[in-house]
């Protein structure tokens, strides 16, 4: 029917800005999204596919198995909205289900996320494709002008939600209650806390594709902010925390250091960490309890092997 693209890419100055004021902070670290540029999304997909990580194939697996239910239960919607949407994956089986006229996607990753879109276009003739690239977790308002009316149903899959800490996730999750609308509907997916050897390998995989992917963000830094971090003076180093319920991703400095960021020296103890990612596990009734905080009613669930997808309106 018809493709939009916008781009309204996050300003060099956020960038610099979010990087300076974190490294300036103790203990140091970094915002996640800063993960995602052009080789952060293409090595994000490349972790999707290795085998200790099973996230997304799990969700993916019970999206198949339970989807004739899924969609009952969601029922007709006008518009699909889709935050995060990546490469764009993930939605069609939802558009194979539910049929409805407009989809819009976002992703802080502009430039990938219109070309998963315009493909994805091509794939579905009669329907309305909007892509926004922006910075959703911050400007979700800039997407609200491009919204259809009619029921709107927001999908979160992958378990994104798990990378804010708890008071973010609910303040995202009360942000999609405005996106989605009075009669509005929340198809969100999450990872289950589970036997902790198993979420310590997804994110340490035999093949280095996480830490890769972790110690890609000094690369960009070294790049789009003039840094000179050295990849090999620091060791990704990820852990599953039981007490706070989250793996963590660090950073560590494998040296006594001294770096130039944005023309900024940043110093760095031996063993001292740059903090890059939370990644928080869920019980079913945890999470069920976060997105009622929010403001949703919880309507059906459904889980497989140590992952849910849960519905909310
Ligand atoms: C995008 N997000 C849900 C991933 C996760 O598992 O927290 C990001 C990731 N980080 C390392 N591996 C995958």
């Amino acid at each position: 029917m018809s493709f939009t693209f916008r781009n309204f890419p996050t300003a060099r100055d956020d960038l610099r800005a979010d990087v300076l004021a974190g490294l300036a902070a103790s203990p140091k670290s970094i915002p996640p999204k800063y993960f995602y540029d052009e080789t952060g999304s293409r090595l994000f997909e490349a972790i999707c596919a290795q085998p200790e990580y099973v996230l997304n194939r799990t969700e993916q697996a019970l999206m198949t198995a339970r989807l004739t239910d899924i969609a009952a239960a969601i029922g007709p919607v006008d518009c699909i909205v889709e935050p995060g949407a990546g490469d764009c994956a993930k939605v069609r089986r939802l558009l194979d289900a539910l049929h409805p006229a407009h989809l819009v996607v976002l992703d802080i990753a502009g430039a990938a996320l219109a070309m998963a879109a315009e493909t994805l276009s091509n794939d579905y003739p009669t329907l309305g494709v909007t892509a926004l690239g922006m910075d959703f977790i911050h400007d979700l308002e800039t997407a609200t002008p491009w919204l259809p009316a009619g029921r709107r149903l927001i999908y979160y899959p992958g378990s994104s939600i798990g990378n804010f800490p708890p008071d973010a996730a609910i303040a995202l999750l009360a942000r999609f209650r405005q996106l989605a609308g009075e009669d509005g509907g929340l198809l969100i997916g999450f990872d289950l806390k589970k036997d902790p050897l198993r979420l310590h390998a997804a994110y340490n995989d035999t093949a280095g594709i996480t830490a890769a992917f972790n110690l890609n963000l000094l690369a960009r830094l070294n790049r789009e902010l003039d840094a000179d971090f050295n990849q090999a003076h620091f060791r990704h180093y990820a852990f599953y925390n039981p007490v706070e319920g989250r793996i963590e991703m660090h950073l560590v400095s494998l040296a006594e250091q001294d770096v130039s960021v944005a023309g900024e020296p940043v110093h760095f103890t031996l063993g001292e960490t740059l903090h890059t990612e939370h990644s928080y596990k869920f019980r079913c009734d945890e999470f069920s309890a976060l997105a009622q905080t929010a403001g949703w009613q919880p309507t059906s669930e459904w889980e497989h092997d140590g992952f849910a997808v849960q519905l909310y309106r």
